[in-house]
C-alpha cells in the first residue's frame, strides 16, 4: 500500500489522476500556485547528470513553498561509507522528509527506496526503466496541440531500446488511445516491441506523412558499450532534417526531451521548424512537476 504514495511510473496514476494532474498545470502556469508544500522538505538526490529535469523539480518545490535539500551522491554515506539504500532511506525518513526526487542510472532504485521511506518518492528517471514526470509533461505538450489523442499517431524515433523516455510515454500515449509508432534501427528497436497500440516500422520516410508528432531521442551512449551501428549509418536513416521535415504533414509537430545531439537524431533546421515544441516541453516540466508533488503530497485519493 505505501508504494502508492510514490510515482515510480506512469502505471501508479489513474486516468483520473492523470487528468487533475492536468488540470492542475494548467491552472499552476495561470496563477500563482501559493505554498501548497510549506512546511514539508523535498530532497533531491539526482545520481546521474541532469540539466532540465533537476532544475525544474527544484523549482517546482520552491514555487510550492516547500523547504529543498539537493543531496549530492558523493557526499551520501551511501556512496563511501557503506550505509545501505534501505538504512539510508529509513535515515532520511526518520528526518521527517516528505518527497524524495530520485535519480539514478539502476532501473528499481527509486521503488526500492520508496518501500523502504516513510514519505513520496518521486522518480526523476531510473537506468532505462521509467521517467513518469518526462513522460507526463510530453503528454501535456500533446495535448495542448492536438487536444483528445484517441486517434492521433505518435511516431518515437531512435534509441528506444535505452530510453526509460520512451517507455514510460509509450505506456501513456496508448492509455489515452493514441497510436504509438516506434521507429528505428533493429538494434535500438527490436520488433518485440509491437503490441497493442504500438507499432514498430524500420523506414522513418515511409511513416513521416502519416503522424501527428515526432518524439526524437538521443543516442543515450552512456548506457550501452559500442554504438551497434555506425553514426554516418544513424544519421542516413533516422536523422530528421530539412528533407524529411518536408515529408510531415502541414499541423505536424517535433519534439525531444532533451538534451539533443545536433547532428544526430536533429540537423539545425527542426530547431527552427514552425511546429518545433521542445522550449513548450521544457517550459510545462515545472507546472506538471508541481502538479505531481500536490497530488503526491496534498491528495487524500493515494
Ligand atoms: C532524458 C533522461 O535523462 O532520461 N532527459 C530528460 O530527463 N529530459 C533523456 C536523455 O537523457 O536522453
Amino acid at each position: 500500500m505505501r508504494i502508492r504514495r510514490s510515482l515510480i511510473d506512469l502505471d501508479d496514476l489513474t486516468g483520473e489522476e492523470i487528468a487533475a494532474i492536468f488540470e492542475q498545470t494548467a491552472k499552476f502556469e495561470a496563477t500563482a500556485p501559493g505554498r501548497r508544500l510549506a512546511g514539508k522538505t523535498c530532497v533531491n538526490m539526482f545520481f546521474e547528470d541532469s540539466t532540465r529535469t533537476f532544475t525544474s523539480f527544484n523549482m517546482a518545490e520552491l514555487r510550492l513553498g516547500a523547504d529543498v535539500v539537493n543531496l549530492a551522491p558523493r557526499n551520501l554515506s551511501l556512496s563511501s561509507k557503506g550505509e545501505t539504500l534501505e538504512d539510508t532511506a529509513m535515515t532520511l525518513g526518520a528526518m521527517g522528509i516528505s518527497v524524495l526526487v530520485v535519480r539514478h542510472p539502476e532501473a528499481g532504485f527509486p521503488q526500492r527506496f520508496a518501500l523502504r521511506f516513510d514519505g513520496h518518492v518521486v522518480n526523476a528517471g531510473d537506468g532505462v526503466h521509467a521517467h513518469p514526470t518526462q513522460a507526463l509533461l510530453d503528454i501535456y505538450t500533446l495535448i495542448e496541440e492536438f487536444g483528445e489523442l484517441k486517434g492521433r499517431a505518435v511516431a518515437i524515433v531512435g534509441d528506444v531500446l535505452h530510453s526509460r523516455v520512451a517507455h514510460s510515454a509509450m505506456r501513456g500515449l496508448s492509455r489515452l488511445g493514441a497510436t504509438v509508432v516506434l521507429v528505428g534501427p533493429e538494434a535500438f528497436l527490436p520488433g518485440s516491441y509491437a503490441g497493442d497500440g504500438v507499432r514498430v516500422e524500420r523506414d522513418f520516410d515511409a511513416i513521416l506523412p502519416e503522424v501527428d508528432a515526432v518524439v526524437l531521442l538521443r543516442i543515450q551512449r552512456e548506457r550501452f558499450v559500442e554504438m551497434p551501428i555506425s553514426d554516418q549509418e544513424y544519421v542516413a536513416a533516422y536523422r530528421l532534417d530539412h528533407r524529411r521535415l518536408r515529408l510531415l504533414r502541414k499541423e505536424a509537430i517535433v519534439m525531444h526531451p532533451g538534451p539533443y545531439n545536433r547532428g544526430m537524431e536533429l540537423d539545425d533546421s527542426v530547431l527552427d521548424f514552425a511546429g518545433w515544441r521542445y522550449a513548450r516541453q521544457v517550459h510545462h516540466g515545472v507546472a506538471i512537476r508541481m502538479a505531481v508533488l500536490d497530488l503526491l503530497v496534498n491528495a487524500r485519493s493515494l
